[in-house]
């Protein structure tokens, strides 16, 4: 290899000169020139513009095969999942412990099993047996799926290589699993990394639909590697309150499919039950109205869901800071509303406590909530319930404006069905249902008189 020629680049101009001089001979600066890496050396030795294989390039329009999708046995989890699993797709499960994975995961597996197509479960938390006295008491015992305690990837995969390919492989959980080829305690960054990464390869060559459970840290992420939410076709989320009944299985991200479906359960003695028709799920069964409840028509994906929201407000006698408490919506968004409840209205929450509850332990993520809130915390605040058999939807602005909703139509088609005959919402999109009384509310200021004035 040819020495490479020495170069000099001058830092005022950027000039290039062979030789080094006193002054730029380009700007006339003094001291300028430095000596400069040769850039050839490092072309040269990260060259890779020629001795590969060529890659074939076709147009978009080119057919393509939509992958068949396998059903999981449980429609619910078919819905979240878009219609299904993908062979050969990776599906990462996320949720707090003891919210119900391995529970759902198995009853897809035997459901998978007695369909016919063969489904492997490794667990890496429990003991063979603990697993089956729990298929037992699901009623699953019979069920012909391949179960095995198993952590270490290269006996697992030695194992699935010396037999044909299952339809659907579930590893429970991907931080217990480890690899001899890497150092570190499993669970840790590497180890996970490697771990998922043998794993989704077994399952893109065979064909098998691979589930990988993964475990939460307590601000919700899945633990372990961001990268591995990069590495897997489908991210889900088990979710739910431990202390309640009903579970929602949503997915994050979806390569396949839209990301907005959710799968409703509730979890029961004999295991999860699909749930089919969620709509009135999370409506506590009161029978008068009552100060601080509103109803909020929400939307799932394209399944309408009625939710109860609940404020309570506290009066504080002393100077001590007050407490703001939220569950199931974000604590972040309720302060903005009694920011502008506070500034746009008048109303004064700063010695008050404020508690806001989504009832049922159902997590609201839907921005059209903001008006249910509002009315919420205004009819705690004064005391006073709302109208009867009233739902209320609209996003709330900064300046106090109620702003239109996607799909009202749809949300207040559903109130309706389940015997709501009035709406509050915003005034430029009134969606005509029968049966309904409309009532536009187009400031926040204005449902404060109404509700004040509805003694
Ligand atoms: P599990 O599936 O072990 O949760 P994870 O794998 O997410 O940690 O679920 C455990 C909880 O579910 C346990 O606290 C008891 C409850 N459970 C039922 O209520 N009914 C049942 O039939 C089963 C199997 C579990
Ligand atoms: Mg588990």
């Amino acid at each position: 290899m040819a020495k490479p020629k020495r170069r000099y680049v001058c830092q005022a101009c950027g000039s290039v000169h062979t030789r080094w001089q006193g002054q730029c001979a380009d700007c006339a600066e003094w001291n300028t020139l430095a000596e400069d890496a040769p850039a050839t050396v490092f072309a040269q030795k990260h060259d890779l513009s020629s001795g590969g294989r060529a890659v074939e390039f076709a147009g978009l329009d080119q057919p393509g095969e939509m992958p068949a999708r396998r059903s999981t046995g449980l429609a619910e989890f078919d819905r979240a999942l878009g219609g299904g699993f993908v062979p050969g797709s990776a599906i990462l499960m996320g949720g707090d412990p003891g919210i119900g994975k391995s529970t759902l995961l198995l009853q897809a597996a035997a459901a998978v099993a007695r369909s016919g197509a063969s489904a492997v479960y490794v667990s890496g938390e429990e003991a063979a047996g603990q697993v089956r006295l729990r298929a037992a008491r699901l009623g699953l015992g019979d069920a012909p799926v391949q179960l095995a305690a198993a952590t270490s990837v290269r006996d697992i995969l030695t194992s699935l290589h010396a037999m044909p390919p299952p339809a659907l492989l579930v590893i429970d959980s991907i931080q217990t699993m480890f690899s001899d080829t890497i150092e570190g305690a499993p669970g840790t960054v590497s180890q996970v990394r490697g771990c998922a990464f043998e794993l989704i390869r077994y399952a893109k060559e065979t064909g098998a639909a691979l589930v990988l459970v993964g475990h939460v840290t307590k601000d919700g992420t899945i633990a372990g590697p961001r990268v591995l939410e990069h590495m897997v076709d489908v991210v889900m989320s088990f979710e739910g309150e431990r202390s309640h009944q009903y579970r929602i299985l949503r997915s994050l991200k979806n390569r396949f499919g839209a990301v907005d479906e959710i799968g409703v359960f509730a979890m029961a003695g004999e295991g999860l039950q699909e749930v089919a028709n969620p709509s009135l799920l999370f409506l506590s069964g009161r029978e008068e109205a009552l100060a601080g409840s509103a109803v909020f028509p929400a939307m799932e994906g394209t399944r309408p869901m009625l939710v109860e929201i609940q404020a309570l407000i506290v009066r504080l006698q002393s100077g001590a800071t007050p407490r703001r408490a939220v569950v199931g919506w974000d604590s972040g968004r309720m302060a903005m509303l009694l920011a502008v409840l506070e500034a746009r209205c008048g109303l004064n929450f700063s010695s008050a406590e404020v508690y806001l509850n989504v009832a049922g332990g159902y997590r609201l993520a839907d921005p059209a909530a903001d008006l249910a809130v509002a009315a919420a915390l205004v009819s705690a605040l004064a005391d006073r319930p709302l109208p009867d058999r009233s739902v209320w939807l609209g996003e709330v602005s900064l300046a106090g404006e109620v702003r239109p909703v996607a799909h009202g139509g749809l949300r207040l088609r559903e109130a309706g069905k389940l015997g709501f005959s009035i709406a509050y919402g915003p005034p430029d999109a009134a969606p005509a249902v029968k049966g309904m009384d409309y009532r536009a509310v187009g400031r926040l200021a204005k449902l404060v008189d109404r509700v004040m004035a509805s003694a």
